[in-house]
């Protein structure tokens, strides 16, 4: 999908289609009432009469309305308040591209897009129309033989706005939500990829294609590298799996100062989780291959970062293994060594995600970060606790936190914060180690979250629990390229205040 933005009136524009908004039913947005005046009253009629509903969303497509240059004008209602929230504003673009997908039109004009939204500006409702736009657009047809013929939309999407001096803001929105949507697509299409494809080996290549296309310096360590470095807890995860592990770093470097503290992100990247010796039961078991979908939106918020080249130096980390039973598989009750030093008593198998990433934690030290932010399908229980809607947060510091969900709530991609309460830390006790890595029953999410606090004790840092909002289940199974909205709007708040 080709993106141009324009200022002016849309009734003398030819498009396959123009579509308006509308405002309780009936009356027109200043865009819809000049296509009105050329049509001499023929909109208005049609509303008058109730034909589309007054719900933000709702969509009704017209043919040959007289006296436009456009062979279809799809009237989109924008709610019932002339200010229009998030939500309905999201649900209107939402609804717009699906009808746009169904329709036949080969190019479109969207005349709502600038539409006042509550709080929100030119810039921000250009970059989420685009990124609503072009994410809608994403197709999984990798390993299938014949490619999804389906309608993806209009090949070109113009933005009109009413107003030429928001046009310049809207532009740089608009670019914004298409490298967005950029990233998402890569965070998406690694998240659905099979595990028999999409393994370690292979994320570690993929890094290198990335680094290559956009300019990322990449190193990828090998087991004896990780070994050397006394990485204990991360390489029992990997020790019962055919596919050797890997230790992904993708560095950003787009800060003015050169030594700028970089913002850490590092995702798990268990490309699949059978649980391992405390082996998952068989049902949904290849739900597990979306495993790496932390790793995955550190792979799609760095593409993202870089296509907008935003002065800040971003690093990514990525451990990367499967978690497999084998002969070799790490047994309940086994005792490890993690690179800080400290000894894990492994008494669940299947809790494999914060034992490789309390070593990617204590290696994010070296990098002096400003804050390091990781991201993990880590826990079922974060499910239970919020669905599908939030992701959970944890932070050991609360202006992070604030900041975290002030920027979810700005990009449509929200996080919802759990306490990290010193009270819950002691549900992590071993009579023959440091630490468990299990907690006692109850708040799975927050003594999984507790557990890596012990190893971030020298930096700023916060945890995105990502289990509920990676990717969808049933029907429409497929991962969503969260949250790469809520950690690119985190990097570009944080570009701005640099
Ligand atoms: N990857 C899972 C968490 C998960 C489960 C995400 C289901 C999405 C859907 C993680 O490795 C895991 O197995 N966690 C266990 C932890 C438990 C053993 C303490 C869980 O949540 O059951
Ligand atoms: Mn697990
Ligand atoms: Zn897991």
């Amino acid at each position: 999908m080709e993106f141009s933005i324009k200022a002016g009136t849309p009734e003398k524009l030819r498009s396959g289609c123009i579509a308006v908004g509308v405002i309780d039913a009936r009356k027109l947005t200043p865009a819809a009432a000049a296509l009105d005046k050329a049509a001499k009253g023929y909109l208005a009629e049609i509303l008058r009469r109730g034909d589309l509903d007054a719900k933000a969303g709702a969509t009704l497509a017209l043919h040959n309305v007289p006296g436009t240059a456009c062979e279809r004008v799809l009237l989109v209602s924008l709610g019932k308040e002339a200010e229009l929230s998030d939500k309905d504003f999201r649900g209107a673009i939402g609804a717009t591209a699906k009808a746009l997908a169904a329709g036949g039109a080969k190019d479109a004009v969207i005349c709502f897009a600038d539409h006042p939204v509550t709080g929100r500006d030119a810039r921000w409702n250009a970059r989420q129309a685009a990124m609503l736009l072009a994410d809608s657009t994403y197709r999984y047809d990798a390993t299938k033989s014949k490619k999804d013929e389906n309608r993806r939309g209009p090949a070109k999407v113009t933005l009109l706005v009413g107003e030429k001096t928001d046009l310049a803001a809207a532009r740089s929105g608009m670019a914004q939500g298409q490298a967005l949507a950029g990233g998402m697509a890569l965070t998406k299409e690694l998240g659905n990829l099979p595990a028999n494809i999409c393994t370690p080996t292979y994320l570690a290549q993929q890094a290198k294609a990335l680094g290559k296309s956009h300019k990322l310096k990449v190193d990828v360590l090998d087991r004896a590298q990780m070994e050397k470095l006394g990485m204990g807890s991360l390489l029992s995860v990997a020790a019962g799996s055919a596919q050797p592990p890997k230790l992904i770093i993708m560095k950003y470097e787009g800060a003015a100062k050169k030594g700028a503290r970089p913002v850490v992100l590092v995702g798990k990247g268990i490309t699949f989780d059978t649980g391992g010796i405390s082996i998952k039961p068989a049902a949904e078991m290849d739900e597990m291959k979306y495993d790496m979908c932390g790793a995955a939106s550190v792979f799609g918020t760095l593409k993202a970062v870089a296509t907008m080249g935003l002065p800040l130096n971003v690093i990514g980390i990525v451990p990367a293994t499967e978690n497999m039973p084998g002969g070799r598989a790490t047994k309940p009750g086994d005792i490890v060594t993690s690179m800080s030093g400290q000894t894990i008593e492994i008494l669940n198998t299947d809790a494999e995600g914060r034992l490789i990433l309390c070593d990617a934690l204590t290696y994010a030290e070296r990098f002096n970060p400003d804050c390091v932010i990781d991201i993990a399908t880590l826990t079922g229980a974060c499910i239970i606790a919020l669905g599908a809607i939030p992701s959970g947060l944890m932070a050991n510091d609360d202006d992070l936190a604030a900041e975290l969900l002030a920027r979810g709530q700005e990009s449509g991609d929200r996080a919802w914060q759990l306490p990290l309460w010193d009270d819950y830390q002691d549900m992590l006790k071993s009579n023959f180690a440091d630490m468990p890595n299990i907690g006692s029953k109850g708040a799975g999410t927050i003594t999984a979250a507790c557990f890596l606090a012990r190893f971030t004790g020298k930096y700023k840092w916060a945890h995105l629990d990502i289990a509920g909002t990676a990717w969808k289940s049933g029907g429409e199974k497929g991962a969503t390229g969260r949250p790469v909205p809520l950690l690119t709007q985190f990097l570009l708040g944080r570009a701005k205040a640099a």
